[in-house]
């Protein structure tokens, strides 16, 4: 079975026992699934990122042994199963009560590899044995030394890497979905004073938290949130480990570029000094290769995985990432790729039309 996931609407597909993850589970409150749908403004962008991932065109090569496919990515000294990561999402425990460790746990029976939202309501410690190594997502407060307690807890229970988000500045805490959704109850996070996480970046972020981070971390620094090439190019000369290109799934400025759209460019810029990741609107495994194609070295998956872990755990998680990557390696298969790391350009091309 191929994973076609439709395209984001408020309840498709929703209590559909096979895939879980076709929609929210009519059981979560409407508040809640509009949380974890939602995007900025209109929403534009996040129907726009899943659309604009099919406007790219495969074109098959053939006469090629693909009698076996090798998906293994070696990134942040991590070796993955597959170019696959699960993106951070805060709220995890609004849709299941063990919310990010049964998340952990489902991804890892699939070999993939988690990154931790910092607005986890579970222990790092629990969300590391639980999924083995993972990259640890952060923000950043205006006094950047508040976070140094929560820096070190991580990398003590097993975080490989920090990833700085940096595509939220204060003016998103009251702009498009978290204008919405300003009634949801907060989720206790228990590594922060009060329980509360830095949720945004700070309005004066630079390259030079990247340096800082880097050096008080004492553990790669991989920047999401890029959508322009000059500024993965600056992440990279400030030590960026990698950088993930990504409008974090639609929900910060809406109408903007879709990452299946700046992908290209941004890779082209950073040329191979870093991996590089994308997000946004990934739903099959045709995108998967296609992201790859565009010049990402690995992708990350979003609302798939909390509809999933919703509609029904672990298992739902492991189900969805399972068949997700054995439509990627069919896909690699019918195009003619024997690896994911031999997956070129020229495997896709811009369809003008529809
Ligand atoms: C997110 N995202 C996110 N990103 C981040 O860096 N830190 C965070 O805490 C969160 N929280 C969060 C909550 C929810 C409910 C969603 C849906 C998303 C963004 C996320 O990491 C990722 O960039 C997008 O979700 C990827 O797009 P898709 O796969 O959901 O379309």
């Amino acid at each position: 079975m191929r994973p076609h996931l439709p395209a984001t609407t408020p309840r498709p597909g929703a209590s559909n026992p096979t895939q879980p993850w076709a929609g929210m589970p009519e059981s979560v409150p409407a508040a809640v699934a509009e949380y974890f749908e939602g995007g900025g403004d209109t929403g534009q962008t996040v129907r726009l990122n899943e659309a604009a991932w099919k406007r790219w065109s495969l074109q098959p090569r053939v006469f090629r042994d693909v009698s076996v496919i090798d998906t293994a990515v070696d990134l942040f000294g991590i070796q993955m199963h597959n170019p696959m990561l699960v993106a951070p999402m805060a709220s995890l425990s609004k849709l299941h009560i063990d919310g990010e460790v049964e998340c952990a746990t489902g991804a890892r029976a699939a070999g993939v590899t988690m990154c931790l939202t910092s607005g986890s309501a579970q222990e790092v410690e629990a969300v590391g044995r639980a999924g083995g190594a993972f990259l640890q997502q952060l923000y950043l407060w205006p006094d950047r030394e508040r976070i140094r307690p929560f820096l070190e807890r991580a990398a003590a229970a097993g975080a490989v890497g920090f990833v700085l988000t940096v595509d939220s500045p204060p003016q998103a805490a009251h702009y498009g979905f978290r204008g919405r959704v300003a009634g949801l109850p907060r989720v206790h996070s228990p590594h922060f004073p009060d329980g509360v996480p830095p949720s945004g970046s700070p309005a004066d972020l630079s390259c030079e938290d990247i340096s800082w981070l880097r050096r008080v971390g004492g553990l790669p620094v991989i920047v999401k949130g890029v959508q322009h090439p000059d500024d993965a190019v600056a992440a990279v000369q400030a030590g960026a480990a990698g950088v993930v290109v990504s409008n974090h799934g639609g929900r910060q400025s809406d109408g903007c570029l879709t990452t299946a759209e700046v992908l290209p460019e941004v890779a082209a810029a950073v040329g191979g000094r870093v991996p590089i990741l994308v997000d946004g609107g990934i739903r099959s495994g045709e995108d998967i290769v296609r992201a790859l194609a565009l010049g990402a070295n690995a992708i990350l998956i979003g609302r798939p995985v909390a509809r999933a872990l919703a509609g029904g755990g672990a298992v739902a998680v492991t189900h969805l990432l399972t068949e997700l990557q054995q439509a990627m390696c069919a896909q690699l298969a019918l195009c003619g790729v024997r690896s994911v790391r031999d997956v070129s350009r020229d495997l896709v091309r811009w369809r003008e039309w529809g």
